[in-house]
């Protein structure tokens, strides 16, 4: 008889991508299983899911449902991630069939709970910030590293502070020890994780020398075989100077950052509970432009958050003309279970804020085609990390673009100079010239 077998679905953001890393290192190195690919193949089916937003949560029953009719006799399902964490047993109640459900912050138990029938492993409180995991890591290009877990801020929109629970930050001799053991193997890329990394120091759970995230970066680029630095999300209330200094400085973080506005209205912050003003995010991205010329800014925006009025509107439209950022995530406002926003009143009808949605997506489209036409020529250096249909090799550049050329196996894990020879809206082709 062969190994067991698991099939898992991450959904959500990167730190759902991570958490997902760590539960396949528990499962083969401890219980000694293999991954699949083939559901019907599986042992154990695992989903990590999403609770950001209403949409995939509805969903997410329907589609279980469809895996227990797909799944071979005897397989388990568990329910993990931050949808598990905020419905808890309720998956149960809704879907007997589930034979676990393992929250956020709780996947270093996905050994125990695999062994538990109907086991509810759902502690928001749960400390495993120093949890010693396996090593597994999806790409041998780029490592995923934990710096925090959970998110102190109150945003009034936002579940993820009752799914992951409060913040606290990693001891930082453990990422620079992780960070450093990552690259020596080959993942020259360090993406450093967490809810709102620039406020990393705030809390650790014993005691511990006072850390910025800067001394942070400063510590992680001093690895000698680290050669890029990527992060998410900062948040713009905490971009202070220090930080913006060494973000322009430091040669090895990439020129890439995620402003998340949400609101370009300051009425809207306040209600949001950001902290910060219109005029402080256009400060701070005017200041970013001027100090790192060529970098890229990214943002996330809801619209229709309760009480936005036309005029509020016109302020995020503001924000999108003046800054123009390139890359651009967006969302309707969602009611969240257990956020203040829910609550609200002057809710904004749903046709309003789809018509508002739409004018933002496209006329963030024709600033990406502006910005396109000047791409064009332009020479980066690229570090190629997957393979493409067709012949091709993609890698991004170090702001953050992704750019495919034609190539094989040879070009991965090398950074090359390339020239953009044909601009799209998201991603573009070119040819190596060094
Ligand atoms: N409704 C819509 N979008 C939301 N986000 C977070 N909560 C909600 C919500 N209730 C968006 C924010 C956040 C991104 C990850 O998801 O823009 O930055
Ligand atoms: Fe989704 Fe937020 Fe949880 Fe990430 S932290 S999986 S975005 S709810």
């Amino acid at each position: 008889m062969g190994a067991k077998k698991f099939y898992i679905e991450t959904l959500g953001c990167a730190m759902n991508v991570r958490d997902s890393e760590h539960m396949v290192a528990e499962l083969t190195q401890k219980e000694g299983y293999e991954p699949t690919d083939t559901l019907e193949e599986a042992d154990l089916i695992l989903i990590n899911t999403c609770s950001v937003r209403e949409k995939p949560v509805h969903k997410l029953f329907s589609e279980i449902g469809v895996f227990n009719k797909r799944k071979k006799e005897g397989a388990k399902i568990g329910v993990c991630g931050c949808t598990a964490s905020h419905l808890g047993e309720e998956i149960i109640r809704r879907a007997p069939f589930v034979d676990f459900v393992l929250g956020a912050r709780n996947v270093s138990k996905i050994t125990q709970v695999l062994h538990k029938p109907k086991a509810v492993e759902v502690d928001i409180d749960y400390d495993e910030s120093q949890y010693a995991f396996g090593e597994f890591r999806a790409s041998p290009y780029k490592a995923y590293v934990n710096i925090s877990i959970g998110c102190d801020k109150q945003c009034t929109f936002c579940i993820v502070p009752h799914t992951r629970g409060e913040e606290i930050s990693i001891p930082a001799e453990l990422i620079v020890r992780e960070a450093k053991r990552a690259a020596e193997s080959g993942a020259k890329e360090i993406f450093l994780l967490g809810q709102n990394v620039n406020n990393y120091g705030r809390r650790f759970s014993g005691e511990h020398p006072k850390t910025t995230f800067t001394d942070l970066l400063k510590m992680v680029s001093e690895i000698e075989a680290v050669e890029r630095i990527r992060f998410t999300s900062p948040h713009p209330l905490h971009m202070d100077d220090a930080f913006l200094e060494e973000f322009a400085r430091n040669p090895k973080i990439c020129k890439s950052m995620h402003m998340p506005l949400q609101s370009g209205s300051t009425r809207i912050l306040k209600a949001m509970k950001r902290g910060y003003t219109k005029e402080w995010f256009l400060e701070r991205a005017a200041k970013l432009r001027e100090m790192v010329p060529g970098v890229s800014i990214s943002t996330d925006i809801i619209v229709a958050f309760p009480g936005e009025t036309e005029e509020d509107f016109e302020d995020t439209m503001d924000v999108l003309e003046k800054v123009r950022f390139e890359q651009l995530f967006s969302f309707k406002y969602s009611p969240r279970p257990l956020t203040p926003a829910q609550h609200y009143e002057n809710r904004v009808p749903d046709d309003i804020g789809s018509a508002r949605l739409k004018r933002l997506q496209e006329r963030h489209g024709e600033i990406l085609d502006e910005l396109k036409a000047k791409r064009v020529g332009e020479v980066h250096r690229v570090y190629f990390e997957e393979l493409r249909p067709g012949g091709m090799v993609a890698g991004r550049t170090d702001n953050n673009m992704l750019v495919s050329v034609e190539g094989s196996e040879e070009l991965l894990g090398r950074t090359l100079s390339v020239e953009i020879t044909e601009a799209g809206r998201t991603a573009h082709r070119g040819r190596v010239v060094a």
